[in-house]
């Protein structure tokens, strides 16, 4: 393990701002820097990094982070390569280097070279298998789409792969879901028979496979890689590593159902297209996709099936929607898929297609009005029902505007009916079940104060730490901060979110962080500090007086101890 001394020492020696400027180029502005978000399109600057703090905040797409983080996100380093890099640019070296390799990337590594052994022995397989082959070109793919994909064959035989690796029973290949065992301990191949997907990741790493049945009897039609260490469903993306330059080129993503339909769009000219797993579109996926591209077109199938992917995919990716963020809606005519349709007609038809998609809001209307004619007073009632949990999601405000204003125009309506109406019921629901928000962390005054403290550490002193344990305010994390902040060692902003994420995981952190950047830059944080200290005081030392007087309360007049009368004689003038 690298030690924690060293990388808060990193973290207190490197400059973000410098990291930063050598691979985008900083505009000063004010205090801070600030430029166009590496992160998502844009095209005016919301992306800013503090020096005294010490890290970047986005405030389009809400990525942040410190020096180290920065450069996992922007390079797609690994934690460890990250700490590497830094440290080599101020001539530090990384104390136990070999030591910590060791340890965190061995399991990974051990995962990512059997998948790759399997994806380069299931190529080999392809080019040895007419049957594989033929039903390729059967789909109208070539030699050269096929290995810009890796795609290869999983042969017939229930132990294939032990003709690629030394040891077929190694535990690793069943964490990498390559192989299974059954009831009787027999070791056998997950894939067999299969055209094999491989899903890379940013990287260009191997993590995991989708495999295609050839012979149509066969079921499942697809087969995924289990989840693992390397491969989560709801946050990858099949095809993104090879569609993201020409997303950013076509200046869109499309988001499709299947890996054939990736493949074959490719085949055909268009290489813009991603698919999910198998599984609905999420919020990862959308913030995936908006690192690179400011427009996404979800594609569907024409079908039933197709309507009801497309309203879920809706639904989990409205809160992504902003000003800048557009989704769109594709419908393909019924019985096409993206690859049956570009494959009949051409790649411009379906270039107009996805041109001419519907956008976010117009969709959502057409499809609460398809079985609704808004007719009478109580079909209008069931739209805007029907329409206010969708509204209550959406955080654009220029959209929201606009998308209340056509809802009034639909219902007869003016906005401020509308905005009174989705409001009231609003806080109706709110004191009939209030949504829990566990990790939402209420603005306390102590949290404030804790805050400020991670803002500027230096605020924090001696006295801070003994209000803490005299008054015995409990929070945890206020604690942490003032423990840490308070410290020997010379804290930065940075330093001091590294080590609370190390205490409390990353949750409370994104939120911390998003709390931070929120603050106004120009207060007054000494001013700001000594009010929250004295109402923290207060407010602490009038609960522990009312334990205090309870617990005498239960005591008889002569069992008093001396110090307790004064209390009471201290209540009284008080
Ligand atoms: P082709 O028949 O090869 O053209 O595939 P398709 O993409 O047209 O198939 P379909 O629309 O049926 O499925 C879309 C996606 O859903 C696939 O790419 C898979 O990710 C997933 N899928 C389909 N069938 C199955 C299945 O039987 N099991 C699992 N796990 N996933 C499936
Ligand atoms: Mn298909």
């Amino acid at each position: 393990m690298i030690p924690e001394s060293f990388i808060q020492e990193l973290l207190n020696r490197v400059d973000v701002v410098d990291i930063i400027d050598k691979k985008i180029q900083l505009k000063k502005a004010g205090a801070n820097f600030i430029a166009c978000c590496p992160f998502h399109q844009e095209k005016s600057p919301s992306f800013t990094v503090s020096p005294s703090k010490q890290f970047y905040h986005c405030f389009g797409c809400g990525e942040h982070g410190s020096a180290i983080s920065f450069l996992i996100e922007y390079e797609g380093l690994s934690f460890i390569e990250a700490v590497n890099e830094l440290a080599n640019t101020i001539g530090l070296k990384v104390p136990n280097e070999e030591f910590s390799e060791k340890i965190n990337i061995n399991e990974n590594s051990k995962l990512e070279e059997a998948l790759k052994i399997a994806n380069n022995f299931y190529q080999v397989q392809l080019r040895k298998s007419p049957k594989a082959i033929a039903y390729l070109k059967s789909r109208g793919l070539s030699g050269e789409i096929a290995k810009e994909f890796s795609i290869g064959y999983a042969p017939e035989g229930w132990q294939s792969l032990e003709a690629a690796f030394k040891n077929y029973k190694d535990e690793t290949l069943i964490s990498a879901g390559l192989i299974q065992k059954n009831d009787q301990g027999r070791y056998y191949d997950r894939f067999r028979d299969r055209i094999m997907f491989p899903i890379h990741n940013a990287k260009g790493i191997v993590i995991g496979f989708g495999g295609r049945v050839i012979n149509p009897e066969d079921t499942p039609k697809y087969y995924n890689s289990p989840e693992t260490a390397l491969f989560q469903k709801s946050y990858e993306l099949y095809g993104l590593l090879a569609a993201r330059k020409k997303i950013r080129d076509n200046r869109y993503a499309l988001v499709v159902e299947g890996y054939m339909d990736v493949v074959a769009l490719a085949q055909n000219g268009i290489g813009n297209a991603v698919a999910t797993l198998g599984t609905a579109t999420t919020l990862f996926h959308i913030k995936k996709l908006t690192r690179y591209t400011d427009e996404i077109v979800f594609c569907f199938d024409g079908d039933n099936a197709g309507r009801t992917a497309a309203w879920r995919a809706m639904n989990n990716s409205l809160s992504a929607v902003t000003d800048n963020v557009q989704l769109k809606f594709l419908f393909l005519p019924n019985n096409y898929d993206p690859d049956s349709f570009v494959r009949e007609n051409s790649n411009d038809a379906f270039r107009l297609l996805a041109k001419e998609a519907m956008p976010l809001t117009e969709y959502i209307i057409k499809y609460l009005t398809q079985d609704n004619d808004l007719a009478s007073q109580e079909n209008k009632v069931k739209f805007l029902n029907d329409l206010e949990p969708i509204v209550k999601q959406i955080t654009a405000k220029k959209l929201l505007l606009l998308f209340k204003k056509r809802i009034s125009q639909l219902v007869d309506l003016d906005i401020q009916e509308i905005n009174q109406i989705f409001k009231i019921k609003f806080t109706n629901d709110v004191i009939k079940n209030p949504t829990p928000k566990s990790n939402r962390i209420p603005m306390s005054a102590i949290r404030r104060y804790c805050l400020f403290i991670i803002l500027e550490p230096e605020i924090a002193n001696l006295a801070d730490q003994e209000m803490f344990i005299t008054e015995k305010i409990d929070d945890q994390l206020a604690r942490a901060v003032i423990e840490i902040s308070a410290g020997e060692e010379k804290k930065n902003t940075a330093s001091i979110m590294h080590l609370l994420s190390n205490r409390f995981g990353q949750e409370i952190i994104i939120e911390l962080q998003t709390q931070l950047a929120s603050f106004d830059q120009t207060m007054d944080i000494n001013k700001e500090v000594d009010v929250l200290r004295l109402s923290i005081k207060k407010k602490h030392s009038t609960a522990s007086k009312k334990i205090v007087l309870e617990q005498i309360k239960q005591k008889s007049l002569q069992s008093l101890t001396e110090d307790e009368k004064k209390f009471l004689r201290n209540m009284g003038k008080g």
